[in-house]
């Protein structure tokens, strides 16, 4: 039986349903029961428990083959202090795995999760990998995801009014695009079949690299936009734009920070491409499949 946090979220749900579909057992766990109704009516069990209450966690973890350890939600817009609340969740989840005797963990954390500095929200993944990395009893690979297809997702508005996406990453920069069903995907089969021993690291980055500059092309073709483009923020522009949308100051400055991380290639893969460190989805299914519709259904802001 393995356990899933984060189940009604992007990555651990596509875990759970992985699992549920490779014929395995699987323990959902979120704060709210509605949220995994769907998983429960595909057979898996329920556990209500937040994230930051490690006796809970426990509870859920007690019994299971494997877990998979993600700090989620992907990030508090207006959180005042966002590392603080990873390091929270961290430390629940690091207690929960002590306590319950978990053996197996697959955790999820980022490329540039290598520095302890410099990478804005990976900062607190950087802290999490150290932090669980050192119950003693628990072998523990980390899968250091790529830049998440989806967070295109959230220039629908933009992309629909201005036919461009803008971002601060400078144009031509090599982004690990991955999609977050990939990982989830990868981190039920390395908890159903993989073999790891102390702590590993495996990069998850994607089907091949992609510039922003190619992302908007390929959105072009997709939405039959023929103007449609990539045009770079400034660090500042980014940051003013953020504060504007009600984005807390703490949130803003990590914000930046990976786009000046992103451009020194300070944040950066470590391991080679090969078929592990790769998954399958390519930018052009993402956006046909995901992006393109929303983009059509998108009223123009
Ligand atoms: N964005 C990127 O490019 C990128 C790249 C690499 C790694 N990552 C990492 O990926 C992780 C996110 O994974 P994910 O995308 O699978 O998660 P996610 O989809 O963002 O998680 C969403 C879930 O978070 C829970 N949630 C929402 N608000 C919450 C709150 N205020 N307090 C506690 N829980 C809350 C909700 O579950 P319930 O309410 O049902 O409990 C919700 O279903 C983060 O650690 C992020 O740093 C991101």
């Amino acid at each position: 039986m393995f356990v899933i946090t984060g189940a009604s979220g992007r990555t651990g749900r596509a875990a759970a349903e992985y699992l549920l579909t490779a014929g395995h057992r699987v323990r959902a766990v979120g704060r709210s029961a509605r949220r995994l109704a769907d998983l429960a009516a595909r057979g898996a069990e329920v556990r209500q428990a937040d994230p930051t209450d490690p006796v809970a966690l426990a509870d859920a973890f007690r019994g299971a083959d494997g877990i998979y350890a993600v700090i989620q939600p992907n990030y508090i817009p207006d959180h005042p202090d966002f590392g603080a609340f990873q390091d929270q969740v961290a430390a629940s989840l690091t207690r929960a795995v002590a306590e319950s005797g978990v053996r197996r963990v697959v955790g999820l954390s980022s490329w540039g999760a290598q520095h302890a500095e410099g990478t804005g929200p990976v900062r607190g993944l950087h802290r999490f990998e150290r932090r669980l990395s050192a119950v003693p009893e628990a072998d523990t690979l980390w899968l250091r995801a790529g830049y998440f297809m989806e967070n295109l997702l959230d220039h629908i508005g933009t992309a629909r009014t201005h036919h461009r996406i803008s971002a601060p990453f400078e144009p031509g920069v090599p982004l690990p695009f991955v999609t977050t069903r990939d990982i989830g995907a990868r981190a039920g089969e390395e908890l159903a079949t993989g073999t790891w021993h102390g702590t590993e690291v495996l990069e998850l980055q994607g089907e091949r690299d992609v510039t922003m500059r190619e992302a908007a092309s390929v959105i072009a073709n997709a939405v039959r936009a023929d103007d449609f483009t990539y045009v770079q923020t400034s660090i500042a522009d980014f940051h003013a734009e953020l504060l504007g949308k009600g984005v807390s100051v703490d949130v803003a400055d990590m914000m930046a920070e990976v786009g000046v991380s992103v451009n020194s290639r300070h944040t950066r893969m470590q391991q080679p491409r090969t078929a592990r460190t790769s998954t399958p989805t390519s930018i052009e299914r993402f956006i046909e499949e995901e992006f393109a519709p929303r983009y059509r259904a998108a009223v123009s802001d």
